[in-house]
């Protein structure tokens, strides 16, 4: 299947995504309200896409990226309790993400002035679809429920950088898309590159 990445994927997965690849194919990159419908409606097989979360204790969440294309990447993410992500953006993206198995902690932060704060909180139960604005500055983790957290990601074109906040440390990184949202520490060759102190995604692109 063009732009899937070259794995065994389950005819629930290859059904699921068929229909997002060739709307993909004719925009690019995939209007925002597309990736929501898909989301939110019953059209894809959800219960596949558990299937092949990749957890990864090591990290705040394993990725698994099913579409990398220029217009359009889908990603599972697979939470591991105890452990929440690091504030970031999307690079300019757009996307939205689908509560699969157990309950996510959403923060939405704003980075202003020198200062990084929590401007919103909820819970977001299975089933339940969060929307990514381009400017969002947002980070997830796993709330506690029965079954640990599994997430699907969708973003309106690949996500070539992200901005990561490193709250600790007080820095600002840009780091590869190919990177999680978390400081890599264990691969700091991810690090485009960074700035001291907390910096808006404008001021540090
Ligand atoms: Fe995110």
């Amino acid at each position: 299947m063009n732009g899937v990445k070259g794995m065994d994927l389950s005819q629930g997965i290859q059904e699921s995504l068929q229909g997002l690849l060739e709307v993909s194919s004719q925009a690019n990159p995939v209007e925002f309200s597309v990736l929501t419908q898909f989301l939110k409606g019953d059209n894809l097989d959800f219960g596949a896409f558990i299937g092949v979360a990749n957890p990864d204790s090591s990290n705040p969440y394993g990725r698994q990226v099913l579409v990398n294309t220029p217009a359009l990447e889908v990603m599972v993410a697979s939470w591991t309790r105890g452990m929440v992500c690091a504030p970031h953006d999307h690079g300019g993206s757009l996307g939205a993400v689908r509560v699969l198995q157990g309950r996510a902690r959403h923060w939405m932060w704003r980075c202003e002035d020198g200062q990084l704060s929590v401007t919103h909180e909820e819970t977001v139960e299975a089933g339940g679809v969060m929307s990514c604005g381009a400017n969002l500055i947002h980070s997830m983790g796993d709330d506690g429920a029965e079954l640990p957290l599994v997430t699907l990601h969708m973003y309106t074109a690949g996500i070539d950088h992200m901005v990561v906040y490193d709250v600790q440390g007080e820095r600002t990184l840009v780091v590869d898309g190919g990177c999680g949202a978390w400081v890599p520490t264990a691969e700091p060759q991810m690090i485009r590159h960074e700035g001291q102190g907390f910096l808006s995604p404008k001021a540090v692109r």
